[in-house]
């Protein structure tokens, strides 16, 4: 029983080892950042040592059970295990994002598999070798119950009486032959209800008398959190662009890529000339959703106002495209388009902006 306990348990660790070393990879981007936190040591070492125990250990148990095993076989296979179960993790835990890639999958379940292999093997020697320990001290281990721990520990938590014994605890009365059984609560059941009392108490002076954050503070918290990272990621991140740190380009490769992302993707409706067609003219000073390179970048990011027909091109363009399109129509200003569309939204000048 307890064999079986640890092997599952034994599984369970070393299976969750990549996902544990995905998530400290996850934690520190920069290649082999993470070797700065000794936290993430211990957890490398702890988790080698650990497999070389089990690597010990189960090859006491393979030499024991059998031991027509050419010894260094066992040496060497403990070994090459030993490698595996150590190694694999590591290079798991790198790829285990992406889940669209069948190697990865393939890779998972496979390992999951040596694991559960490795885990199988060990009980069956250790089977063995209680069977052998069970004939030397005179025991015939067919006649021996495997089960009787387990069972044992199943009456223990339950209390239930076997049914030949039902009599002792009967009512005597009889409901139209009804009869009922005094059995005593089950101590699983019992144990749970205390367990739900305690934490009722605590609940109670946690939330109740010492003023534990309600569900609204925590969600403040968390999205203050939230923010406090998004600000790290953006600091740590050169290059990201967003609102805050767009700016205005005038170089005439920018707006000549950025020309070209016009003309594929929005001259349909604002015309080559950005005269205006089904969307509004963008050669003059006129603006429903605001000039100057952060209303601009913004509405093309995210999109006009509903229903309008401009949708939000940030899932199409990437950031730096958004910028050069957004730079090339605002270096239309004051150009004559063919047939331009009268003027829609405000007049926008750019001091406008500056007081914003
Ligand atoms: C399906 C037609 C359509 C396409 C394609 C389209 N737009 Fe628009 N666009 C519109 C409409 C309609 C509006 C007005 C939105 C509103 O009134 O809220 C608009 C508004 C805008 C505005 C704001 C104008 C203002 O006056 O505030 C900008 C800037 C803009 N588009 C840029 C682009 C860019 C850049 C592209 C290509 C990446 C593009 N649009 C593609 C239809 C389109």
């Amino acid at each position: 029983m307890k064999k079986y306990i640890l092997s599952v348990a034994s599984f369970l660790f070393i299976f969750s080892m990549p996902f544990i070393f995905s998530k400290i990879f996850i934690a520190y981007k920069e290649p082999f950042n993470f070797l700065e936190n000794p936290l993430v040591w211990f957890v490398i070492v702890g988790f080698g040592l650990i497999m070389f125990l089990k690597e010990a250990l189960s090859n006491l148990i393979v030499k024991k059970a059998n031991e027509l095993m050419p010894e260094n076989y066992i040496k060497v296979q403990s070994f090459i295990s030993f490698l595996f179960l150590f190694l694999t993790p590591f290079v798991l835990a790198h790829v285990i994002d992406s889940h669209k890639n069948i190697l990865v999958w393939i890779g998972i379940v496979t390992f999951g598999l040596v694991v559960f292999v490795k885990e199988f093997f060990i009980i069956t020697g250790l089977n063995k070798i209680e069977e052998l320990e069970m004939l030397k001290a005179g025991l015939n281990p067919a006649d021996v119950d495997k089960w009787a721990g387990f069972k044992s520990f199943i009456q223990r938590w339950t209390k239930s009486k076997p049914i030949e014994q039902e009599s002792e605890i009967a009512l005597d009365h009889n409901y139209d032959g009804i009869r009922e059984l005094n059995n005593s609560l089950p101590p699983w059941w019992i144990y749970m209800f205390y367990a739900s009392i305690i934490f009722a108490v605590v609940y109670l002076l946690r939330f109740h008398a010492f003023d534990g954050p309600n569900q609204e503070t925590e969600y403040h918290l968390a999205v203050a959190q939230a923010n406090k990272e998004i600000n790290k990621y953006k600091q740590s991140t050169p290059g990201i662009l967003d609102i805050e740190n767009v700016t205005l380009l005038t170089e005439k490769s920018d707006l000549n890529r950025g020309k070209a992302v016009f003309k594929l993707n929005c001259a349909s409706c604002h015309m080559t000339g950005g005269g205006g067609g089904i969307g509004p003219n963008l050669t003059d000073e006129y603006w429903i959703l605001g000039g100057g390179i952060k209303n601009v970048f913004t509405t093309i990011s995210n999109g006009g106002r509903d229903g309008k027909g401009m949708v939000a091109w940030k899932k199409v363009l990437k950031p730096k495209d958004i910028q050069k399109v957004a730079s090339y129509i605002l270096s239309l200003q004051g150009t004559r388009p063919d047939k331009p569309k009268v003027k829609e939204g405000e007049l926008w000048q750019e001091e406008v902006e500056n007081v914003n």
